[in-house]
C-alpha cells in the first residue's frame, strides 16, 4: 500500500472527474490520502470529500501561509473555530502552516505570528504539524526554536532545502516529505534523499500541483505517487514494495493511523 500523505483532491480541479481520479488512485495502491486545509473557504470541500470514506481520508486542518494578510486575525479565528474542527472528520494533524515568501514577502511579520499560533495550537493539542516551506527556511528555524524539545513533530512537506537542511529537521525528530520533484531532471533532491533515512521519509503528490515525470507539466493526482515512489526505489536499489511499505509505516506512525 501507499499513502498519499499531502493532496488537496477536494479541490475545484477535480470537480469534474474526482471519482475517476480516485479510481485510478484504488488501482495504483494508495490506500490512504491526508487532505491537508488551505484556508476558511476550503472547509466545505474538505469536510463534504473526507466524510465519504474515513477510512482512507485523513485531514489536517490549518491556514495555508499564502492565505495570510493584513486580515489573518479573523481568517485563523474561522479556522480554529469549534465548529470547523466538529466539522472535519478524521483530523490527524494541523496543516498546511508554514512560511511562503517566494512571490511575495509582503506579510513576513503576519507569516511569522501565523505560523507560531498553529505551532503552539498543535503542541497544545498533541498534533503533528504539515509544514510548507518556501524560499523561508531559516525564518522557519526562527520560529520552530521556541519549539525545541516540546515533543512537536510533523513533516516539511515537498521538502526543497540541501542536505544540512535534511539533517537539521530529521534531527528535530521530523519527516522529509517527497514528491514530484525528485523526478525531475534538473532536481538536487535526488542526492539529498539518497543520503536521508528511509525511516524519514513520507511520500506525497501535492496534487493538483507539481506532477511527476513523465505527467510533468499536467495536473497531478494522488495515482501518481506511485511514479515517486518508483523513482525512489530505483534510486535507492531498493524494491518497490519496500519502499511502499516503508513509508506507508512512516505514514501511519507520524499520523497515528492504526490500521
Ligand atoms: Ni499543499
Amino acid at each position: 500500500m501507499l499513502i498519499d500523505t499531502h493532496s488537496h483532491i477536494y479541490s475545484e480541479e477535480f470537480d469534474d472527474d474526482r471519482s475517476d481520479a480516485l479510481k485510478r488512485a484504488k488501482e495504483a495502491g494508495v490506500g490512504k490520502i491526508i487532505l491537508p486545509n488551505i484556508d476558511s473557504s476550503s472547509i466545505e470541500r474538505l469536510s463534504a470529500l473526507a466524510i465519504t470514506d474515513t477510512n482512507y481520508f485523513y485531514v489536517a486542518n490549518g491556514l495555508h501561509p499564502t492565505s495570510v494578510n493584513a486580515d489573518f486575525k479573523r481568517e485563523l479565528d474561522a479556522v480554529f473555530s469549534e465548529s470547523t474542527f466538529d466539522s472535519l472528520p478524521n483530523i490527524v494533524a494541523i496543516g498546511e502552516i508554514g512560511m511562503d515568501l517566494y512571490w511575495d514577502d509582503t506579510y513576513l511579520k503576519e507569516q511569522m505570528e501565523v505560523f507560531d499560533y498553529q505551532l503552539s495550537y498543535a503542541k497544545d493539542k498533541n498534533f503533528p504539524v504539515i509544514i510548507h516551506c518556501r524560499n523561508a527556511f531559516s525564518n522557519i528555524m526562527d520560529v520552530m526554536s521556541a519549539y525545541k524539545d516540546s515533543g512537536l513533530t510533523g513533516v516539511f512537506h515537498c521538502f526543497s532545502e540541501d542536505y544540512e537542511a535534511a539533517n537539521r529537521v530529521i534531527g528535530m525528530g521530523f519527516y522529509i516529505g517527497v514528491g514530484g520533484v525528485l523526478t525531475y531532471k534538473k532536481s538536487t533532491l535526488p542526492e539529498v534523499v539518497a543520503k536521508v533515512p528511509l525511516a524519514s521519509i513520507l511520500l506525497e503528490t501535492d496534487s493538483p500541483y507539481l506532477a511527476p515525470v513523465p505527467h510533468r507539466g499536467k495536473r497531478n493526482e494522488p495515482a501518481f505517487v506511485s511514479c515517486v515512489a518508483e523513482k525512489l526505489s530505483s534510486l535507492l536499489e531498493l524494491d518497490y514494495g519496500k519502499v511502499c511499505e516503508i513509508t506507508s509505516e512512516n505514514a501511519k506512525k507520524l499520523f497515528r493511523i492504526a490500521q
